[in-house]
């Protein structure tokens, strides 16, 4: 521990639990193994974590990606805010990477934490609105198919990749 770390709370452990569930089960394998590689590099010491956050990168971009293709097929535009949020959250963990590699040994620690505290706010909003969209449209997650495709029109949404955000 840093002096620093002293002067602010400390960030609490993320555990996956009932209260993030977003309503759709692929959506909630992908967070539950999202939140168990978060914690896993949270108990991981810095000399260690490296490998591990290269992982939880991968991971990430699979995570993301997965949600994209969803929004796209259930009828918004590729560059909703949602979307976006992902690129920006991706962005920032790359150069964290960088950074780290660069001699800043604490950043991945403080990136995880950060990432723990953001987590649970987007699943409970950006995440869940998709969910409950996919849902109104009749969009099977698992198969990545729409039970009625003249439901959807593509590319005719702008909003936030869900519906409670805009
Ligand atoms: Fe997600
Ligand atoms: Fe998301």
């Amino acid at each position: 521990m840093t002096d620093t770390a002293t002067e602010f709370p400390p960030v609490p452990d993320l555990a996956w639990s009932a209260d993030l569930l977003s309503g759709d089960a692929r959506m909630d394998d992908t967070h539950e193994a999202f939140v168990a590689r978060l914690a896993e590099l949270r108990a991981t010491p810095p000399e260690q974590q490296l490998p591990l956050y290269r992982a939880l990168i991968d991971h990430t971009v699979e995570h993301f990606a997965q949600e994209d293709r969803w929004m796209v097929a259930t009828g918004f535009a590729a560059d909703n805010c949602h979307a976006s949020q992902h690129q920006s959250v991706l962005e920032t963990m790359r150069a964290v990477d960088t950074h780290f590699q660069q001699g800043d040994r604490e950043i991945i620690t403080r990136m995880a934490e950060a990432l723990a505290e953001w987590f649970p706010q987007h699943a409970r909003t950006m995440d869940a609105g998709l969910a409950l969209h996919m849902q109104s449209v009749g969009f099977d997650s698992r198969t990545e198919t729409l039970a009625d495709p003249s439901r959807v029109r593509p590319a005719t949404m702008s909003g936030c990749g869900s519906v409670s955000c805009s």
